[in-house]
């Protein structure tokens, strides 16, 4: 599978099999993540793993959706903002960039390696921090629903055309 093909199988996958992933993925998929780039190379990120009933209900509180219950397990991905690049011009703050680009390795190999997955941001996220007993140095940025899909979409969706988004100046 070329990167093309592989980013058109990626899809939000909101439906999934109660069969748990393979450890060997789950490691292959965080290798993945480990290997992003970030800003000034900081690696202001941390992988958080639930996939016990009792964390799951924690994380779930955040996000009350019926489809997410479904999910055999979830990355909660946190940024420390007190160690990522900031910019000096604007002092943009570069630590949502590095563990979005992170999140989407995860998305992307998870794929590959025959999983569904989905990109979580709406959530509550002081519940989620306060849940999770995160750092205060640490913000949860997304969480990823991962696991076996049941029943791929009829239909992917759509993309704006090429013309539409790229200019050549
Ligand atoms: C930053 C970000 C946040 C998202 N948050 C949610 C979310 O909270 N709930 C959800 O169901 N999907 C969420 N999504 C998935 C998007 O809705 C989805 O990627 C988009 O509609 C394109 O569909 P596709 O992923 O199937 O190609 C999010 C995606 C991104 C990149």
């Amino acid at each position: 599978m070329n990167f093309l093909e592989l980013s058109k199988q990626r899809y939000s996958a909101r439906n999934y099999s109660s069969n748990m992933i393979e450890q060997e993925k789950l490691d292959y998929i965080l290798e993945c993540a480990r290997f992003a780039p970030s800003a000034v190379n900081y690696q202001p990120w941390h992988f958080f793993i639930v996939k016990s009933d009792e964390q799951k209900l924690l994380v779930q509180q955040s996000y009350p959706r019926e489809w997410f219950t479904e999910a055999p397990l979830y990355i909660v991905v946190c940024a420390d903002s007190s160690i990522s690049w900031v910019r000096k011009s604007d002092h943009k703050n570069h630590s949502d960039i590095d563990a979005a680009i992170a999140t989407e390795h995860i998305c992307l190999a998870a794929t590959e390696q025959g999983l569904g997955s989905c990109w979580v941001c709406n959530f509550n996220s002081d519940m989620l921090k306060n849940n999770l007993h995160l750092a205060a140095n640490m913000y949860p940025v997304a969480i990823i629903s991962l696991g076996y899909v049941k029943q791929a979409p009829e239909k992917p969706s759509q993309r704006k055309a090429i013309t539409e988004i790229v200019s050549t100046l």
